[in-house]
């Protein structure tokens, strides 16, 4: 009668009694699926190739989002409208990869302690905005969004700002050598509230155009 316990290399229990096999299986598992799904993400039309009327941030939104950085605002407002009926009539359409080619890093988040900015453009004033950036409960009675008083006292920092454009140019950003050579003028009395509330009004402005 032939063995039904035959020990062969080649079967799961190999794998379910030895710990190193185990590893090496799982990583050689993942490292595929990750290879197949993330891989053609790099090459693909619609993730790599900005939407329609997409400029590079100009300079002084280019400034207005370091200090959006660097103030951890992300920590509280995403910045992706999802698919789900209820978010796109709240905030608008959808968000798509397309919008987010400038993006070094990406500042899409993934906390709502305050409601998602990446339709914010143009909803409200210039003032509206710097008023909200001072004291939000000016605005919203029952905001318990921090004060950002410092923001129109501060002149925004130009001194490394052509660096900053000559990397993102490295990384693919179209920046021309006039804008870069323009740029520390540009940014000239400039304060980080006025950066600031550039960058928030261009957000999600292209989208509008898109048509849902
Ligand atoms: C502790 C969490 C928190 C942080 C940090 C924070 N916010 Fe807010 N934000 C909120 C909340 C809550 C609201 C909703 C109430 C209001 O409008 O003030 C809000 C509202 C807003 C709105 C109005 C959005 C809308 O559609 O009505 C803007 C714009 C905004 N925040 C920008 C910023 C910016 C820029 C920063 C960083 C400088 C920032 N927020 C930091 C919590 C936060």
């Amino acid at each position: 009668m032939k063995s039904t316990t035959r020990t062969s290399f080649f079967r799961h229990e190999t794998l379910e009694k030895n710990v190193g096999w185990l590893i090496v299986a799982t990583i050689a598992v993942v490292s595929i699926a990750g290879l197949v799904q993330i891989v053609p993400l790099f090459f693909q039309h619609s993730t790599t190739t900005p939407v329609a009327g997409m400029e590079p941030y100009s300079v002084l939104r280019l400034a207005g989002r370091d200090v959006y950085i660097r103030e951890g605002c992300v920590g509280c407002h995403s910045q992706q409208v999802r698919t789900l009926t209820a978010e796109v009539q709240r905030y608008g359409r959808y968000s798509l990869a397309g919008e987010g080619v400038y993006d070094r890093p990406f500042l899409w988040g993934s906390k709502r302690t305050g409601p998602d900015l990446a339709r914010v453009g143009g909803r409200y004033s210039d003032d509206w905005h710097r008023v909200h950036l001072n004291n939000p409960r000016d605005v919203v009675p029952e905001s318990n969004m921090p004060s950002y008083p410092w923001l129109r006292k501060t002149p925004v920092a130009r001194d490394d700002i052509e660096a900053r454009m000559r990397t993102l140019r490295k990384l693919g950003v179209p920046y021309s050598d006039e804008q870069i050579a323009q740029a520390a003028g540009e940014l000239a009395n400039k304060t980080e509230e006025d950066a600031l509330v550039a960058y928030l009004q261009g957000l999600g402005v292209e989208a509008k155009n898109l048509g849902q």
